[in-house]
């Protein structure tokens, strides 16, 4: 594997960015989330490649990206509710899980064997630039080795996967900051929350014009990437703590101050945006114990609690 090459927000970055893709290469690219790490979604082998990079276990599948709701269109079925969905929040941090075409040309490792589809509509420019000179699919899960923090900045990626993948696409840092909200449904069409993120749920359920149900259990419509200990920074993490404890580094959100702050102002879009960053950073300072101030558990903040539970949770 050749040095991975960090390639600039430009015409000739993105040109050399669809070419890699082209030729079953994986490049590393900005969203409005986090960085996915993204591969041809046609080629088998293309997606091998993104399981080998990293480490990633096979029968975990991956989102793919496509440029509109036409492209979509091509890969999946959508329901009228599907429709409103992709309607309100595409572009945008929404990722909808839908019945796969016959004809859809996915390659079956991207679905890891499921009959249904994962597909997003990015509203990052730059993102949205290469799925149109690339004019394909485009499958990336978050460009992090797995089991390991999102990167939301190309020197996170950089410091993961470095050496691993042929190029990162530099876009600087995501605005959002959190993964996508995942919503699929079940098999009367009532739409699930599969994972909490970058929409709000109740921005959801306001569109849909109906509570929006969890995952249902025997339908097996989880989203099995949601390891416990995923999204974890190497120290042992402490939750809604006020002050912290002999040796912890501490956190802040709002009026709780901290080492390090998610937003001082208390504000859940600026927490989303910094939650990857502070864990990045928790590591760099080498953490050994961390304290987090309690998030309340409202709009963004399920997301950010989330991902807060799965790095607090018990390691393997
Ligand atoms: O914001 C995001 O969603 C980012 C950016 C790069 O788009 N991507 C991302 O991908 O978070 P990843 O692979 O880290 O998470 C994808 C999640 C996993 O939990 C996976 O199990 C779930 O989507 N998933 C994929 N296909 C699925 C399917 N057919 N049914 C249920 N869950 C699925
Ligand atoms: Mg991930």
């Amino acid at each position: 594997m050749p040095e991975t090459r960090l390639l600039p927000p430009d015409d000739a970055g993105l040109d050399a960015a669809a070419e890699i893709l082209r030729a079953g290469g994986r490049v590393a690219l900005p969203t409005e989330t986090v960085y996915g790490l993204g591969a041809d979604a046609r080629s088998d082998a293309a997606v091998a490649g993104i399981f080998a990079a990293k480490d990633r276990p096979a029968f975990n599948p991956l989102i793919v990206h496509v440029a509109d709701l036409a492209a979509a269109e091509r890969h999946v079925e959508l329901s009228d509710t599907a429709r409103h969905l992709a309607a309100a929040f595409w572009p945008g941090p929404l990722t909808l899980v839908l019945p796969l075409k016959a004809q859809a040309g996915i390659a079956p490792l991207v679905t890891a064997g499921l009959p249904t589809l994962a597909i997003r509509v990015p509203a990052h420019p730059l993102a949205q630039d290469l799925l149109r000179r690339f004019a394909g699919p485009i499958a990336a899960p978050s460009a992090n080795p797995s089991g390991r923090v999102s990167a939301t900045e190309a020197r996170h990626v950089m410091a993961g996967l470095s050496g691993r993948i042929e190029a990162v696409l530099d876009g600087g840092a995501c605005a959002v900051g959190l993964e996508s909200t995942i919503i699929g449904f079940g098999p009367d069409g009532t739409a699930r929350l599969l994972r909490p993120g970058g929409i709000a749920k109740e921005a959801a359920e306001a569109v849909l014009g109906a509570p929006l149900l969890p995952p249902a259990p025997e339908a097996g419509i989880t989203s099995p990437g949601q390891l416990l200990s995923h999204y974890a920074p190497s120290g042992r993490v402490r939750l809604g703590a006020t002050e912290p404890r002999a040796g912890e580094t501490m956190v802040g959100f709002g009026a709780v101050r901290g080492d390090l702050n998610l937003s001082e102002r208390g504000d859940l879009a600026e927490a989303a945006a910094r939650l990857f960053t502070v864990f990045h950073r928790l590591d760099e300072m080498g953490a050994k114990a961390i304290a987090v101030a309690p998030v309340p558990e409202e709009g963004l903040g399920l997301a950010i609690n989330d991902r807060l539970r799965r790095a607090a949770a018990p390691r393997d």
